[in-house]
């Protein structure tokens, strides 16, 4: 059995059939992960030492990396002794992952191609998780989708999920055309790591595309809450989309300091907000990059690509978080 040591100086033990994520999570301790499959690259670390084995293909890693030594945790073991310089997410180790029935509460369409859907919880049952997280919807075919939640905990538990018609897809066919009020259907959840870090750092910077919006909806609502979480703070929502209907949704936070630059890549010529994309808009507003961290939830091309820019630019690599929508 091997020893795995964090950059905190926490540690767990691995065995081979094992990935280091699972074997964390095992002995309380939760690594910084989204989709578990080596597809979005959330799980990243770097290995400073020892020999670690590939369970399954790690698909979001890119050549440089590899040879940086990094590695995705959901996807490899470690052979001896290793040490990762990476720190487990302590606060999320309180939130434990259920599988419970829910029933539709309610649904509206938000644009021509998003659902917005209310799922009602039962009430015996407590639904924990942090602002940001996902769930896994599970409808009676037995067919399963990850959604992230766009609502803060709510006295009555019932969670939003904001649902992007997918061409010919099973799920998607269902919550467009068949789903009706009071179905029944099971969630799993909550997963994922993405969920605000209390940092020094002034600025705090949402971008999202598309539906990427619905967990950072879900954090400035925690924000909006708590207000003390973020006194002093200066928070930009960067929101990108094709066209005007693709923004369906508008922060409306009277005691929080928010600027939102809502962003179209192909804008019509009256349209008067940002244009191009999400990364570009931030640099172009001049916001000081050092002092900021980043929160981006949304298609792995725009993640990849404002990771590599606003780094490029100041920001520190450890204050991007990011929570990328692979397709199922
Ligand atoms: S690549 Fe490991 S959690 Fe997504």
């Amino acid at each position: 059995m091997a020893i795995v040591a964090l950059s905190n100086h926490k540690w767990f033990t691995a065995t081979p059939e094992t990935s280091l994520l699972d074997a964390a999570k095992a002995q309380g301790l939760v690594l910084e992960h989204s989709c578990r499959t080596g597809r979005c690259g959330a799980c990243k670390a770097q290995v400073i030492k020892g020999e670690t084995q590939i369970l399954k293909a790690e698909e979001s890693l890119e050549a440089s990396e590899i040879d940086a030594g990094f590695i995705l945790t959901c996807c490899r073991t470690a052979v001896n002794d290793i040490e990762l310089d990476i720190e487990d997410l302590g606060l999320l180790a309180k939130i434990n992952t259920q599988t419970l029935p829910c029933k539709i509460d309610q649904l509206n369409l938000l644009a021509p191609d998003v659902m917005q859907i209310f799922l009602r919880l039962p009430p015996t049952n407590q639904f924990n998780y942090l602002p940001g997280q996902y769930i896994d919807v599970i409808a009676k075919s037995g067919v399963r989708r990850s959604y992230s939640i766009a609502n803060a905990l709510r006295s009555d538990s019932k969670l939003e999920l904001h649902v992007r018609a997918v061409t010919n897809g099973q799920m998607s066919q269902y919550w467009f055309n068949e789903a009706k009020t009071n179905d029944l259907l099971r969630l799993e959840g909550p997963h994922g790591t993405f969920c605000f870090h209390p940092k020094a750092e002034k600025s705090i910077i949402f971008l999202a595309t598309g539906t990427g919006i619905a967990p950072i909806k879900s954090i400035l609502e925690e924000f909006s809450n708590n207000a003390e979480l973020v006194q002093e703070k200066n928070i930009y929502i960067y929101w990108g989309g094709r066209h005007l209907a693709d923004l369906y949704w508008q922060p409306d936070f009277t005691n929080l300091n928010v600027v939102f630059r809502p962003t179209l890549s192909r804008a019509q010529s009256d349209w008067e907000g940002r244009r191009g994309y999400v990364q570009d808009a931030v640099i172009s507003d001049d916001i000081e990059l050092h002092d900021s961290v980043v929160y981006a939830c949304g298609s792995d091309t725009m993640i990849h690509a404002a990771k590599r820019l606003l780094v490029a630019q100041g920001l520190k690599a450890n204050n991007f978080y990011s929570d990328a929508f692979v397709s199922s």
